[in-house]
């Protein structure tokens, strides 16, 4: 459900696994058959919801694909009766995105179907903060000693929440990076990051991860696309301060040209479609993880 539902050897175990995966990504698995997952989808993804489906069929397991729209949710039908539903025709891991922050710790009991957080509301993502954990472990090996500097929408990223309390367990140093005008109030989060501008932030870290602004999300404020750039985005100018090891992440989707300027997202220092290809990785890992309890 979330980070801290994990621990860390339970990371460990799916960081090794996610890279076995990796090895062979070719290969297509049958061991998971006898297994039927529901994709339940209450908010856009792309990237989530298709490496979940391109994960469960890697592994064999038979994937239904739940779309609200065209369901008995719009006869009224609650998404606990929903699952109840699913449940009954055998759905055994249920893969859930929704708006709401805490709606699968409301679901958790309600019936024997295992739950998969794949984005919650503005609370957690915990599946982007493990395959990003295995994309700074496939760059740097150990993970001792590492500076991360998280910059952008923190306020409403459940993907910087995840990977703070993530980065937190592996001792990983975390800054912050948050613009003026979308300053986080988290008495919890702060305990836990050092809160710097990008340009402090840049020349220590080892991996510089930028956030999405979250217009949708921002109750009609409005900010100015270009002048975000250049107070708070990464810029081919702000790059020359990293270390030459620095790598650029991601999670996507990118409004180029505004956290990031548009060239360096093919920049030889980013590795944002590499955390898509180890999205599907790390999903078959988890998935394989669950089945394993069954
Ligand atoms: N990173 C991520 O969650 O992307 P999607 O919204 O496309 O799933």
């Amino acid at each position: 459900m979330a980070i801290k539902d994990l621990t860390q050897p339970q990371v460990e175990r799916l960081l090794k696994k996610a890279q076995d995966y990796a090895v062979n990504p070719a290969k297509f698995y049958q061991h998971l058959n006898h297994i039927i997952v529901a994709n339940l989808f209450f908010e856009d993804s792309t990237r989530t919801r298709f490496s979940f489906e391109v994960a469960e069929k890697k592994l064999g397991c038979h994937v239904l694909n739940f779309s609200a729209e065209n369901s008995s949710m719009n006869k009224g039908e609650t998404i606990p009766d929903t699952i109840k539903t699913l449940e009954q025709l055998g759905v055994k891991i249920a893969v859930i995105r929704h708006p709401d922050d805490h709606l699968l710790e409301t679901l958790k009991n309600e019936s024997s179907i295992s739950f998969i957080n794949a984005g919650a509301g503005k609370y957690e993502h915990p599946t982007q903060a493990l395959l990003d954990l295995m994309t700074i472990k496939q760059e740097f090996g150990d993970l001792k000693n590492l500076t991360v500097s998280i910059c952008g929408d923190i306020k409403y990223s459940r993907v910087a929440r995840s990977n703070v309390h993530l980065l937190n367990m592996f001792g990983i140093k975390v800054n912050i990076c948050e613009p003026e005008e979308l300053r986080v109030k988290d008495a919890t989060l702060d305990k836990l990051v050092t809160k710097k501008t990008i340009d402090e932030a840049l020349p220590e870290s080892d991996v510089i991860m930028l956030l999405r602004v979250q217009s949708e999300r921002h109750d009609g404020q409005e900010l100015n696309k270009a002048e975000y750039l250049k107070q708070y985005g990464l810029t081919a100018a702000r790059l020359k301060k990293a270390k030459a090891k620095t790598i650029i992440m991601h999670p996507a989707p990118i409004n180029r040209g505004v956290e990031i300027e548009s060239d360096l997202v093919e920049h030889a220092k980013s590795r944002i479609l590499k955390q898509m290809s180890n999205g599907v990785y790390m999903r078959m890992a988890i998935i394989d993880e669950i089945a394993g309890t069954m």
